[in-house]
């Protein structure tokens, strides 16, 4: 299972190894997956839950709920995850997942779930080899969607020896990545699944994992939406030479475009991308051209264009650069330095000049090849969305860039609250469409935010 862009749960309870779900959450999160957390009483007698909050930046729920707590996690949550993790698993939750008991957040989150669920058991050698214990997780191996991970013998916090380690989370995490869980019966995708893209019978859809790995080809289903379209994403921040060693560039950390690759390629699209410097790793079977400049971007944007079904410009460029970079690195003399800065090329609205262009030269050439007369030969509409990233009067500047830019869509989002934005797995965005209001921004994943996207582009090419 590739863990980026993943949804993930961790349900916590009651033993001494509830310290190392900090750090399974903290390893989940450098492999790109979103985790929210709930836990038992018992949990937060060993680990303060303020931890986990900060954590996973979000409210962790509580049997008692906290102030800034969302009303419904216990729905909520469940429903938003694609993974339910428990780790570690007490005998007693363990018990109540059994026997359909359901009166704690871990349990309550495990019995509304529809998603696939990975136990890590955790607990003394006694307990462990209870007739009771050894009975409950016979039971939940039988569970549809129910993976019971084994629990390793060694030397127990209590001093014992034997069986009843919590899995390490590192390599709790090695076995996520190199095992699918199932997921819900009746999945047409049996349990190859990453990114959730629409809904099945069951409630769920999932598509095929984005394969890990160089050279990956796109995938070769035919019935999925985008099998035969090509789409060019633009990706990362640019870097603007002052002199050899320094730069102007900005924050963004790429992950948007990490989550837009990865949502294209599990719909069928070959995705190709040309990245400026990022953070963020991309999938397998995403073809990635590494670019450091405004100009460089636009140059390798430009070239691509014409074979390109749709088009996303994800990547944070920046506006400006300086006039003349220096060859030798700039000393310093401690007085005023003073840079002048020059306009970069405005690569989305180069996109949309060309399309316009391109457009009216195959119109004008079917019609003088008289194939007015042939309904079919009207040239395709390439699709193509831009980004608009703004601090203040939202709707104005971003209804303003979309008539400007010419682009069929604009995404608007805005990195000013503390939690959400650069680097994080959270955004505030809307997508904006031309002849329309400019609907209301929304608090949501990166990966919600590249299937809202991807969803337009599949409809704008079904046109
Ligand atoms: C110091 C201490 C450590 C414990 N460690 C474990 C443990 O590792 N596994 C376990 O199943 N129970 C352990 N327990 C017992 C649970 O905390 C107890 O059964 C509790 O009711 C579990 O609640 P929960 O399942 O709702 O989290 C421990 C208790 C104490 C006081």
């Amino acid at each position: 299972m590739n863990l980026a862009g993943k949804k993930i749960l961790l349900g916590v309870s009651g033993g001494i190894a509830v310290y190392k779900s900090c750090e399974l959450l903290r390893l989940l999160q450098k492999k790109g997956a979103e985790v929210r957390v709930c836990m038992t009483e018992a949990a937060t007698e060993f680990v303060a839950p303020l931890t986990f909050a900060s954590l996973s930046k979000c409210p962790v729920y509580l049997k008692n709920g906290a102030v800034e707590a969302r009303p419904f996690q216990h729905i909520d949550f469940p429903r938003w995850a694609d993974l339910y993790l428990v780790v570690p698993a007490t005998a007693n939750v363990i018990g109540k997942f059994a026997c359909g008991i359901a009166d704690d957040p871990v349990s309550l989150c495990f019995m509304s779930c529809t998603c696939p669920r990975v136990i890590a058991p955790a607990m003394n050698v006694a307990m462990y080899n209870s007739p009771a214990v050894k009975r409950n997780l016979e039971v939940l191996r039988g569970f549809e969607s129910t993976t019971v991970l084994e629990s390793p013998a060694g030397e127990l916090a209590c001093g014992e020896v034997g069986q009843g380690r919590l899995m390490e989370p590192a390599e709790i995490v090695e076995w996520l990545e190199a095992n699918s869980p199932e997921c819900h019966p009746g999945c047409e995708a049996s349990g190859n699944h990453t990114v959730r893209t629409g809904t099945c019978k069951n409630g769920k859809y999932c598509a095929p994992a984005v394969p890990v790995g160089k050279d990956v080809p796109p995938t070769q289903d035919k019935t999925l939406p985008g099998y035969g379209k090509k789409v060019l994403l633009t990706a990362g921040r640019t870097e603007e030479a002052i002199d050899p060693v320094r730069y102007i560039s900005n924050r963004s950390s790429g992950k948007t475009a990490v989550a837009l690759a990865s949502v294209f390629y599990a719909n069928g699209f070959e995705v190709e991308v040309v990245a400026g410097p990022m953070e963020a790793a991309f999938p397998g079977g995403v073809k990635v051209t590494r670019v450091r400049s405004a100009r460089d971007m636009h140059d390798a944007v430009m070239e691509r264009l014409d074979q390109a079904d749709a088009v996303v410009h994800c990547a944070a460029v920046a506006d400006y650069r300086p006039a003349h970079a220096a060859d030798a690195k700039i000393k310093d003399s401690r007085s005023q330095l003073t840079i002048e800065l020059v306009p970069n090329p405005n690569i989305l609205r180069d996109c949309t000049a060309a399309r316009a262009s391109r457009t009216g030269k195959e119109a004008s050439r079917s019609q003088n090849a008289g194939a007015s007369r042939n309904q079919n030969s009207s040239p395709k509409h390439q699709v193509i969305v831009g980004f608009a990233l703004e601090t203040d009067h939202f709707k104005e500047h971003a209804a303003e860039k979309l008539v400007k830019s010419g682009a069929d869509a604009l995404l608007l989002n805005a990195p000013v609250a503390s939690d959400s934005g650069f680097g994080h797995d959270c955004v505030r965005y809307t997508l904006v469409r031309p002849g329309m209001d400019v609907p209301e921004m929304k608090m949501g994943g990166k990966v919600d935010l590249a299937q809202e996207i991807v969803g337009f582009v599949i409809d704008k090419l079904r046109v």
